[in-house]
């Protein structure tokens, strides 16, 4: 009973992991993505077919008679129950969590929320507002700017994420106890989760100035953990420096870290052996009033390579950087082909496309990555190999609506 992004995102790893996925989609409608950012008309979208992937699709209306019926079978019969609708939808549908734990107490039900029980429980939730609750967003941007939301959807698939470990978790107890259990994760908690660092600095910040933030050098700070632009946030200085070609190639940059361990190595290569017998350079201390200058330095010597080839050089040097990889490079990097992270799938209705497979690798379980279903392509499929309904009941359900 998923829909959008976080709860895809979730039974889509768990159906890579071997999980028989039934998704339950509304007659006629399907989940919203089907239809969203379309790029070609009257096919699934790539929201929904990157989401969607290695999944059954089965229409039904739980709020038939005919669809109750059925949906109660499909309770009895599964392991894991997960939804991301609004506060409170499934209950309405007239499935509250006791009555699926009294239909089939082996069950785990798993939910996506915007927020925890609180204040804003009700609340509909999608990606950038839990950017923006969850700590994310008020950490990140440059120094003095907007908050600013990130390009990686941690708010929805960080969730989904976490709502994978807590499903696997469950399995696990249930292996033990006998018993299901409810699994939930707000997207707020998720976030803050991964903001894990910046609730460290809030009470880093009560003791003392932040000095590995540029606010440290201009201007100060105030009472919360401000956004640092791109500055390291793992102790060690690091920064985005311009590579040859930037002044047409919007991704030719590198990040550097100019870590202490490596930092005599960084500094022979650009040329500054000097500093390593210069006080003012050759601690960690002292370059940290200076790392405007010490990376304006890094960026002289960056500009005249390939972000490519200066990650080429610095990799034996053993300081750490990143070049800025578009997603022009990484759709085309075959490395990640190679690996199955990006995948290439055939789908009848409109061709190929390119996927993101599964991140999580098992030596003994390798996840091959299948299209999206159409809307409702297993609808009788399942009805009547996983629940048993004969045609005649499978054509009275589809008579009411209810499928
Ligand atoms: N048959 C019949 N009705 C169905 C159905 C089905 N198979 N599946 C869903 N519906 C109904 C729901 O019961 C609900 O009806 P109700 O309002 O009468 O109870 C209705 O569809 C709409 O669901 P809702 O979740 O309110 O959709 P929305 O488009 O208004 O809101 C979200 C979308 C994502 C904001 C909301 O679902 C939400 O907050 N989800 C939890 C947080 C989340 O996962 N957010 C991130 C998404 S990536």
């Amino acid at each position: 009973m998923t829909h959008v992004q976080s709860g895809p995102t979730c039974t889509q790893i768990l159906a890579w992991f071997g999980a028989d996925v039934i998704k339950i989609e509304r007659p006629g409608e399907g989940d919203a993505t089907r239809s969203q950012l379309r790029d070609i008309p009257d096919v699934d979208s790539l929201y929904f077919t990157m989401l969607n992937s290695n999944k059954r699709s089965v229409t039904l209306n739980p709020k038939t008679d005919a669809g109750a019926r059925i949906f109660t079978r499909l309770i009895e019969e599964c392991d894991v129950l997960v939804e991301n609708y609004a506060p409170g939808a499934i209950d309405r549908m007239g499935f509250p969590w006791e009555k699926i734990q009294q239909i089939n107490p082996r069950m785990i039900y798993a939910s996506v929320k915007g927020f925890g029980p609180g204040p804003y429980e009700d609340c509909k939730v999608y990606e950038n507002v839990a950017q923006c609750t969850g700590g994310a967003a008020s950490t990140t941007g440059e120094v003095d700017s907007l908050p600013l939301v990130t390009g990686a959807q941690i708010g929805d698939s960080g969730t989904g994420m976490h709502l994978v470990a807590g499903i696997l978790a469950a399995l696990f107890h249930r292996e033990k106890s006998g018993r299901g259990q409810r699994v939930t994760c707000a997207m707020q908690d998720a976030v803050l989760n991964l903001c894990r660092v910046k609730l460290r600095d809030q009470q880093r910040l009560a003791r003392g100035p932040l000095m590995e933030y540029p606010q440290f050098l201009n201007g100060g700070f105030s009472h919360a953990v401000p956004r640092a632009g791109n500055a390291s946030g793992g102790g060690h200085p690091g920064s985005v420096v311009r590579c040859k070609g930037w002044e047409t190639d919007p991704d030719a940059y590198i990040y550097v870290i100019a870590q202490a361990g490596a930092f005599p190595a960084l500094a022979r290569v650009i040329g500054h052996e000097d500093w390593l017998n210069d006080p003012e350079f050759n601690t960690p201390e002292a370059r940290l009033h200076k790392l405007d200058y010490v990376f304006s330095e890094i960026e002289k010597w960056t500009t005249t390579m390939d972000k490519m080839d200066v990650m080429a050089t610095l990799n034996p040097l053993n300081v750490p950087n990143g070049p800025i990889l578009s997603m022009k490079e990484l759709a085309e990097e075959p490395a990640l082909r190679e690996t199955g992270t990006v995948v290439e799938v055939e789908h009848p209705e409109r061709g190929k496309y390119l996927t993101v497979g599964n991140p999580i690798k098992l030596s003994d379980s390798p996840a091959e990555v299948r299209r999206s279903p159409l809307l409702g392509e297993h609808t009788d499929e399942v009805l009547r190999d996983v629940l048993g309904l004969d045609d005649k009941e499978i054509h009275a359900a589809r008579r009411e609506g209810a499928i």
